[in-house]
């Protein structure tokens, strides 16, 4: 099984990917954490250079490509392999974020950023993807908090950097995509705080795999 998270910077994603960790590997799932960009010795590489507050000038198209290629790799050398080997995967953040960040925040074309997705990933698609949803000037505000307090690497800021619109049109491209694919989808409010996020995420994955 495929398990994918999403959201806004600052929705508290990487600390709700851990915990859906432990709740399915307490139902008996063997499960691997991973995350994009990263993920893989090279996707690290590149996730360095795409989030680094120096690589300002970066060309959307250049920006596009780099995703895809961490993604190519990531899907080659990680996803596919544990797949096959009956694992469950939780990733946080995939091809959603693509769609969002370089898509509707960016304004690249969707034909072809769907052409490249089909291109590396054939018809690899999560099974359940997780939207952690709040405000955009909250999740922000989280974000610079940790960023700050270095519980956040200060030399991931490119994104955190963009405007209040950019990071609007990131939550509002989110809620048009789990608009349009509301089976796999699961949207939480994550305005509220980790443990309240947490009960409602155990809720939610309850029911859809059937888990006691
Ligand atoms: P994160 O580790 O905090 O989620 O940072 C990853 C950043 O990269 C985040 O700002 C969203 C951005 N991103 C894209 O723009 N496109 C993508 O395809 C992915 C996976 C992430």
């Amino acid at each position: 099984m495929f398990i994918t998270l999403e959201g806004i910077e600052g929705s508290g994603k990487t600390t709700q990917a851990k915990y859906v960790v432990e709740l399915l590997q307490s139902k008996g799932h063997d499960c691997v954490l991973t995350r994009e960009p990263g993920g893989t010795k090279i996707g690290e590489k590149i996730r360095a250079i795409l989030l680094d507050p120096m690589s300002k000038k970066m060309n959307p198209l250049t920006e596009l490509l780099l995703y895809n290629a961490d993604r190519a790799q990531h899907i080659h050398e990680l996803i596919h392999p544990l797949l096959s080997d009956g694992k469950t995967v939780i990733c946080d953040r995939y091809y959603d974020a693509t769609v969002v960040y370089q898509g509707f925040a960016r304004g690249l074309d969707f034909g072809i950023i769907n052409n490249l997705h089909k291109l590396i990933a054939k018809d690899l698609k999560p099974d359940i993807t997780i939207l952690l949803d709040l405000p955009t000037e909250i999740g922000l505000s989280r974000a610079w908090k940790q960023i700050k307090n270095g519980k956040r690497t200060g030399v991931e800021t490119r994104f955190e950097e963009e405007t209040l619109s950019f990071h609007e049109k990131v939550r509002s491209g989110y809620l048009k995509l789990a608009r349009l694919e509301a089976e796999r989808f699961r949207i939480i409010d994550a305005s509220k705080n980790e443990k309240q996020v947490q009960k409602e995420i155990k809720r939610t994955l309850s029911a859809g795999l059937k888990l006691n």
